[in-house]
């Protein structure tokens, strides 16, 4: 037997559909996060980029700025005078006012060899050598301006004033991830400076003017790079963007804040960016750990006049905006294709049902049918290839259903035709078996009579003979009429016996039924027995002559009709028939009366030698009729209804096998 399918139609398909639906979503989801990333990354880390060129233009407009103010005041004439005269007393003077007013943390005017005139900030000191900064060394040689950054040592800061010593020292700070540092403390500063050449009226060089503004704990670099870049923006309550300076790893300046808020200065740079941009002097775009939240950061070198690396410019952009950005795209990007994977299931779902429940109605059906059901006629609402299955099924079912009615109606004149033939063969039995019985008790019969015919005859004659000579009065008389009478009784049933024993071979010759019928009739009319009994014929008119022996269908019609009178004692009506068959090769004659009828059980009885229920009767009529009818190759059968009469029919054929 095959193996059934534990799984449904409608689970295959909707498995299916899904495999087909999750396989494509999932690459799609996969590439199409990868690229949103991607681009929001790509975006993110342009943007930092660019926010460090701003910064760098911030951080260089400072520079430029401090350049101006320097060679403005280095431009005065006054100032110009005043040096050539070395007049400390008005430069000091006339200094600090323009470093005040400018808000400059340096402006230190020298001689052509380097020797200070003045400090703008420290009236008290003067008169000595400014020969080892790098800048004014410069503009010394080359009568030019110089611009630009520097790192300036404690003793350097102290001569000008010892806030500024305080200013830059710091703590520093131990970081997680940064390179070992030999010292923990820090004493020398960032500062940016211009030093600006000095040329009296003739155009000879004659000094040099240094400003410069340091750039350890002034904010003010960090913050206009934030305020330009993101306005100030707070997201979640973090700071967008966040713009650091390093003097070397070091954070002097910066807007990244702690947690109690204050700036986060004096921490270290990572060991990554160190070897980057430090060392290799490389710019550094990366994802950084801020203090207390992710920053895209990207950093590059600040490099002094001598292009030596002595710090880093930073800025960094709050990664969670384009994180929260990208997991909203993906939520988005996620939720349409999740949308479309239920509604494409439920799609599929719904034609699975299309397609499964006629399906299941056609299996219902087809079970039905396997059932013996075949009357059932449905109506399937599916796609066309189902809908002509279940006209196919319909078809079969009605087809199987005509055919089952066949058979039924076949079955039924099968058993018709056995019952029949069951019951011709049980006449044929019957017959044959009386026949036999017939033949045996005719031999029997035979013998016995032709024995007592002999002494029987001598009897008679005797006897007779004996009466005619005894006169009428002699007492004696009456008995011998009694022997006599008596021993012609007991002749006329020997010469019945001999009758039917004989068995003699009928003398056929073409007889007319009818006639003969008729001539009986006129026959009995007469008779006493049948004074109250009406006689009605119906003789066929075309009745064809039969082969027959005359005398002996005579005997036959004789014995039934006296039977039919002996039925109808009272009164009472003899119906004869006679017809011709249909197919034209027997002729029919049926004697009916209206007697007390034969009882069922004896109707086949009456057949037999001797029966009789007459108190005189012999029980050989009959006998010997249905005999001499056999002998001529017909029938003779009975038909009877208890109080309403009796049927007898006779069926000979029109020519007898010997005559054919
Ligand atoms: N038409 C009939 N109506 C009723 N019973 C009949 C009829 N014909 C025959 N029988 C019954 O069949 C029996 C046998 O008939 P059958 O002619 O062989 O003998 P019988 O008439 O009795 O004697 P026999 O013919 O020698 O005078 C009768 O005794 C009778 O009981
Ligand atoms: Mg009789």
């Amino acid at each position: 037997m095959n193996k059934i399918s534990t799984k449904s139609i409608q689970s295959q398909l909707i498995l299916y559909f899904t495999i087909a639906i999750l396989v494509p979503t999932i690459i799609t989801s996969t590439v199409g996060v990868k690229l949103i990333k991607d681009q929001i990354i790509t975006h993110a880390e342009s943007k930092t980029i660019s926010d460090l060129n701003s910064a760098r233009e911030i951080y260089r407009n400072k520079i430029s700025h401090i350049e101006s103010i320097t060679r403005l005041t280095a431009a005065r004439s006054l100032v110009i005078h005043a040096l050539k005269e070395s007049n400390s007393s008005f430069l000091q003077k006339d200094l600090q006012r323009t470093l005040q007013r400018e808000n400059l943390d340096v402006l230190t005017i020298v001689d052509k060899n380097g020797k200070v005139l003045a400090r703008g900030r420290n009236a008290k000191l003067f008169g000595d050598v400014l020969k080892e900064d790098k800048l004014v060394k410069r503009a010394i040689s080359t009568n030019r301006i110089v611009s630009g950054a520097d790192i300036v040592s404690r003793e350097y800061l102290m001569k000008e004033s010892p806030a500024l010593a305080g200013q830059v020292f710091m703590d520093v700070t131990r970081t997680q991830k940064a390179k070992p540092r030999k010292s923990l403390k820090e004493t020398s500063g960032l500062m940016l400076k211009a030093a600006v050449p000095v040329f009296d009226d003739n155009g000879s060089f004659i000094g040099v003017l240094l400003g410069g503004t340091l750039l350890n704990r002034n904010f003010e670099i960090v913050d206009k790079i934030k305020e330009t870049v993101h306005e100030k923006g707070i997201y979640k309550g973090r700071e967008i963007g966040t713009a650091t300076i390093f003097q070397n790893d070091l954070r002097i300046s910066t807007n990244v804040k702690n947690a109690d808020g204050t700036r986060a200065i004096s921490t270290l740079v990572s060991e990554e960016v160190y070897d980057a941009v430090l060392i290799r002097g490389e710019r550094f775009v990366g994802d950084a750990f801020v203090v207390n939240a992710w920053y895209i950061s990207a950093y590059e070198p600040i490099r002094d006049i001598e292009n030596n690396i002595i710090g880093i410019l930073y800025v960094g952009v709050l990664k969670q905006p384009f994180d929260d950005t990208l997991s909203k795209a993906i939520l988005t990007f996620l939720g349409i294709a999740m949308g479309g994977i239920i509604l494409i299931i439920f799609i599929a779902v719904h034609q699975a049902k299309k397609i499964s429940t006629p399906l299941r109605k056609l299996e219902e059906v087809a079970k039905k049918i396997e059932d013996g059901d075949y009357k059932q006629q449905f109506i399937v609402k599916a796609p066309r290839e189902i809908e002509r299955l279940s006209a196919s099924l319909n078809q079969m079912a009605k087809q199987l259903d005509q055919e089952k009615m066949e058979l039924e109606a076949w079955g039924e004149k099968l058993e018709k035709k056995v019952e029949a033939r069951t019951d011709e063969i049980k006449k044929i039995h019957a017959q044959l078996f009386r026949s036999e019985k017939l033949a045996s008790l005719g031999k029997l019969a035979a013998g016995v009579a032709h024995e007592i015919n002999n002494p029987l005859t001598g009897i008679l004659t005797n006897a007779s003979l004996l009466l005619d000579d005894l006169p009428k009065e002699d007492p004696r008389h009456e008995d011998v009429d009694v022997i006599v009478k008596e021993t012609i009784r007991c002749r006329e049933i020997v010469k019945r016996l001999l009758d039917f024993a004989r068995q003699t071979k009928p003398q056929k010759q073409l007889v007319d039924v009818n006639s003969i019928i008729e001539s009986i009739i006129l026959l009995v009319r007469n008779q006493t027995s049948f004074r109250n009994i009406a006689i009605q014929k119906n003789l066929s008119g075309n009745m064809p002559e039969i082969m027959a022996d005359k005398d002996q269908i005579q005997q036959v019609f004789i014995n039934i009709i006296i039977n039919a009178a002996e039925a109808m004692s009272k009164s009472g009506t003899l119906t004869i028939d006679t017809l011709l068959s249909s197919t034209k090769d027997f002729i029919m004659i049926k004697i009916s009366d209206t007697g007390h009828g034969i009882p069922e059980h004896l109707r086949e009885k009456i057949f037999d030698p001797f029966y009789t229920t007459k108190e005189n009767g012999t029980g050989l009529g009959l006998s010997i009729s249905y005999g001499i009818i056999e002998q001529h190759g017909g029938e003779i059968n009975v038909d009877s209804t208890i109080g309403e009469g009796t049927t007898f029919t006779i069926k000979l054929p029109i020519y007898s096998q010997e005559s054919d």
